[in-house]
């Protein structure tokens, strides 16, 4: 290669790197920002990443609430921090609008422990409750998989070898192999935290781009769903090969998914009131449809008797759906029709899920026999709890992407679990 083609090159990277925040500025520049002193700050500081619209179209907050959402994103220094946070809280105060959380007071006692994220503005996505105790995280944004021991506070993490990988949902193999679904980059990845070793599994579809939650069956294939591309997938992680079937009707997003009794793979369609079931052997679909029309069921968790509960995340209720009676049964959530239930467990039938929408979030319990809500607020924020992992012992793992924040919930102790791994 000649010496000018080698410095044409080099040209062209800081071309791209200067035009990467101008892309982002397209989904709102700082012209649309309202003057005032703190404004330049903004313009220059916030639009690195994404653009003005995730401010402006924010549900808006307190000066301090401000300050909380950005510090997870960037470490600025604490005078240019504060004059941004001034800035934030007197333009973009909290809509009257937003949610208002809601806690039910109860007798029972949670505790909660946060870590933070290393590499700021990661957004951890999903948690994965290790057999060790330990919890892994996909760190989306950062192209990482982060890893905390509880027990020494010891945190680390893992950096993927391709940039815009987007690590989104994670689970375990039996080695204790970390397989996660790549959702920018369109792979699914097999990390060793041994040795910190990397493969990546490309889709044989270039239909198939943004697998989602992966999730072994019982004869150790891996499936997973993919939102936007209606599929689903079933791998075998020895040979690599994947199989993808497409949802019967358009725009179903395949989202959350969990084994059934008998070892099927089962899942919730967040872009319609449904819930589909695979065959484990011919990936046939077998579809349920939800009482309300209204209803996104955005995650799901499912009892040892096979009975199925979903975060209604549009309508703001938790829904029950008994695949061996059919009965349906749902219970408006604690803050309301706009609470947007998200991350859903179950722990020994006791029903845990997350208020994404209100801040700070709330992660509440429900309890199927008495029908009784509790809830406790996330002290670091919640700042969206996409996802959790139920441990052995009924400890729940969460992670809080809005606050790049990883958590441990000690549950009160009700006898033996099962999540929904
Ligand atoms: C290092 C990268 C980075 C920087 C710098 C950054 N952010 Fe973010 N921020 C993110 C990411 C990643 C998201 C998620 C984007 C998405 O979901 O599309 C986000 C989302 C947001 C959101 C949406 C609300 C939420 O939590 O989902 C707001 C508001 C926000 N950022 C405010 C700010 C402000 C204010 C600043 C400047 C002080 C800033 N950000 C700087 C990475 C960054």
């Amino acid at each position: 290669m000649s010496k000018i083609s080698l410095g044409m090159l080099a040209a062209a990277a800081i071309f791209m790197c200067t035009i990467a925040p101008a892309a982002g500025q397209r989904n709102g520049g700082a012209a649309d920002l309202p003057d005032g002193p703190g404004k330049d700050a903004v313009a220059q500081e916030c639009t690195k990443c994404h653009g003005v619209n995730n401010i402006t179209n924010s549900w808006g907050d307190t000066k301090a609430g401000w300050r909380q959402t950005f510090d997870s994103m960037v470490k600025l220094p604490d005078d240019r921090a504060e004059i941004i946070a001034t800035y934030l809280g007197a333009h973009f105060p909290e809509k009257p609008d937003r949610p208002k959380t809601v806690v039910v007071p109860g007798d029972l006692k949670v505790n909660i422990k946060e870590w933070i994220a290393p590499t700021l503005g990661s957004r951890p996505h999903d948690p994965y409750a290790a057999p060790d105790g330990t919890i892994y995280w996909a760190g989306m944004w950062a192209d990482v998989i982060g890893h905390v021991d509880p027990k020494t506070n010891a945190i680390k993490e893992y950096p993927l070898p391709t940039k815009r990988t987007g690590p989104h949902g994670l689970t375990m193999d039996k080695e204790g192999n970390i397989w996660f679904a790549g959702n920018f980059g369109g792979i699914i990845g097999k990390l060793n935290p041994k040795t910190g070793e990397v493969k990546e599994f490309k889709m044989p579809d270039p239909a198939a781009k943004d697998p989602h939650t992966p999730l072994f069956d019982k004869k150790g294939m891996l499936w997973f769903t993919l939102q936007n591309s209606n599929m689903v997938g079933r791998m075998n992680p020895a040979t690599g090969d994947i199989k993808l079937v497409t949802l019967p009707q358009a725009r179903s997003q395949p989202y959350g998914m969990v084994m059934t009794s008998d070892g099927s793979p089962f899942i919730c369609e967040f872009g319609a009131n449904r819930l589909a079931k695979f065959d484990i052997d011919t990936m046939a679909i077998t579809e349920y449809t939800l009482p309300n029309p209204e209803s996104r069921p955005r995650r799901l968790t499912i009892t040892a008797d096979d009975v199925v509960y979903y975060a209604d995340y549009s309508r703001g209720y938790l829904g029950m759906y008994n695949l061996k009676t059919k009965a349906t049964k749902e219970w408006p959530s604690p803050s309301g029709p706009k609470s947007q239930p998200y991350g859903i467990v179950q722990v020994n039938g006791i029903i845990w899920y997350n208020e994404s929408a209100i801040r700070p979030n709330t992660i509440v319990r429900f309890d199927p026999k008495t029908e009784k809500f509790q809830s406790w607020i996330i002290p670091g924020g919640g700042g969206v709890v996409r996802n959790m992992s139920v441990f052995a012992n009924g400890n729940i793992a969460m992670a809080e992407s809005g606050v790049n924040r990883v958590a441990l919930v000690e549950t009160p102790k009700t006898g033996n679990a099962r999540g929904t791994k």
